[in-house]
């Protein structure tokens, strides 16, 4: 799909489908009310008619007199007027690309981006509409033999623009096109089923998205460099699979030499079946998505690798399965992480920290700026904070403020949990230095106090996504969040 900025008058212009507002009352938005003119009112007469309400997301297409330069008008509800917000625009642009995908219109130019919004200027407008249109369009089709729905015939959206606007909307438009590929990217890895999405089909994936970008590099540890580096927590995840581990390393190093990076760290579990201490069996298939802290992280780089900002960016992707065997680590089990700390492993399920733990000590060795690890941690997140917002704990309030901005700007938000001393108490252990889980009492809280105990002085935020990064029921599948916030900090970087 192509994107491009459109200055010319309404009337004027050439496409296949022009795509225009209307409100539920008041008069007609600007263009629309252009158009319906140059038709003798016949968009009045269609909504005097009761053809279409207004209501946001309602939809009605229509083949205008001959003489104006557009084959189509699809007509848009927003909603009231004074209501027309962020979540608005993308509800009318979902329902009017979607619209628009039953066609077979090649071109299509949209003035939805004018209105205003809340909240959102030219550049914000013109950046969901691009986005709006690439999660629309997403569809799972590497697993099925047969793909049901139609091919989409679309190769172009225009997006109307004021000519003093004209920079802004570009660069909305270069934003909204890197971001929504970048979800893409991070929704196809985690929807992959984990007898395709292992480890080592990361290790391809990486490699593959660091091919198309000329500015990535890749590397990548095998379980003999974790055991010379004295990993002992990711592998005891990893011991109870024939699946070999990986540890992947994604660097973006386009900023000036002296310039600290900024460390992202997934999760990346590519199946968590508890392990020794087994999850029961309903949705246990779900924990296929226990890699979307990895495929985030995959997402962003293609987003960062596609805008090239002056930034230093480093990817730790921890990856491996976590599963029974007489080889699997058992409840009771002592390991040693790479920081020397020992881990009493009282339940074989919290096996995410045992993997990030290594790698956040792993990441002091660049020295970061921040590190930001992502992670589908707890289930005790989606009990606390259920599937609206991203879980968020720092030891700095300055990062902590930086990503809740930015996830409120990206319409990807979080919300922050307290990071307190005294829930320390829960993770003591009669044998080793900690012990890997706090009880039943605020999970998620609890996870993230193990976790600072390897960051040492860095600033450090650790982002839960038990919640948001998929969705469960009819519309199973991931949601590439949280790829929109960070790719939002990230830029807000430098
Ligand atoms: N991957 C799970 C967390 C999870 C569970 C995410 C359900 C989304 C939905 C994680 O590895 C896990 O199993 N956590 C345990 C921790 C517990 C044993 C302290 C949990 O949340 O039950
Ligand atoms: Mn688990
Ligand atoms: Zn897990």
């Amino acid at each position: 799909m192509r994107f491009d900025v459109k200055t010319g008058s309404v009337t004027q212009q050439r496409t296949a489908c022009l795509i225009l507002p209307i409100y539920s009352e008041g008069p007609l938005p600007q263009a629309t009310r252009a158009i319906d003119s140059a038709t003798d009112g016949l968009i009045s007469e269609l909504i005097d008619a009761g053809d279409i309400s207004g209501k946001t997301g309602t939809t009605l297409l229509f083949k205008p007199s001959d003489g104006l330069a557009c084959k189509r008008v699809l007509l848009v509800g927003c909603g009231t007027r004074g209501a027309f917000g962020r979540k608005n625009l993308r509800k009318a642009l979902s329902s009017a690309y979607a619209a628009l995908r039953k066609t077979r219109h090649e071109t299509a130019i949209s003035y939805l981006n004018m209105e205003p919004v809340k909240g959102a200027d030219a550049y914000r407008r013109a950046r969901i509409s691009v986005e709006t249109w690439h999660s629309g369009s997403y569809r799972f089709t590497a697993m099925k033999t047969e793909n049901r729905d139609a091919p989409v015939s679309q190769t172009s959206l225009g997006l109307a623009a004021r000519p003093a606007q004209k920079a802004q909307v570009r660069k909305g438009i270069k934003h909204g096109d890197a971001i929504g590929r970048g979800v893409s990217v991070s929704r196809e890895v985690a929807n992959l089923p984990a007898n395709v999405c292992t480890p080592t089909f990361l290790v391809r994936e990486a490699r593959r998205i660091a091919k198309n970008h000329k500015n990535l590099r890749v590397e990548v540890l095998d379980e003999k460099d974790m055991q010379k580096l004295g990993m002992g927590a990711l592998l005891s995840v990893t011991a109870g699979t024939i699946e070999p581990a990986k540890f992947i390393i994604l660097k973006y190093l386009a900023g000036a030499r002296s310039k600290k990076p900024t460390v992202l760290v997934g999760k990346g579990v590519t199946f968590d079946s508890g392990g020794i201490s087994l999850k029961p069996g309903p949705a246990m298939d779900e924990m296929k998505f226990d890699m979307c802290g990895a495929a985030t992280v995959l997402g962003v780089f293609s987003a960062i690798a596609a805008l090239n900002p002056s930034t230093n960016l480093i990817g730790l992707i921890p990856a491996c399965e976590n599963l029974p065997s007489g080889t699997a680590t058992k409840p009771g089990d002592i390991v040693t992480s790479m920081s020397g700390q020992t881990i009493e492993v009282l339940n074989t399920d919290a096996e995410g920290r045992l993997i990030l733990c290594d790698a956040l000590t792993y990441a002091q060795k660049f020295n970061p700026a921040a590190v930001i690890d992502i992670a589908t941690l707890t289930g005790a997140c989606v009990v606390a904070l259920g599937k609206h917002v991203s879980g968020l704990l720092s030891n700095s309030d300055a990062l902590a403020k930086s990503l809740l901005k930015s996830g409120d700007n990206a319409d990807d938000p979080a919300w922050r949990l307290p990071l307190r001393e005294e829930y320390m108490a829960q993770i003591k252990s009669n044998f080793a230095d900690m012990a890997n889980v706090g009880g039943r009492d605020a999970g998620t809280i609890t996870a993230a106090c193990f976790l600072s105990r390897f960051v040492d002085d860095m600033n450090w935020a650790h982002l839960d996504i038990a919640g948001t990064a998929w969705r469960s029921g009819s519309q199973k599948g991931s949601t590439g969040r949280p790829v929109p916030l960070l790719t939002e900090y990230l830029l807000n970087q430098h």
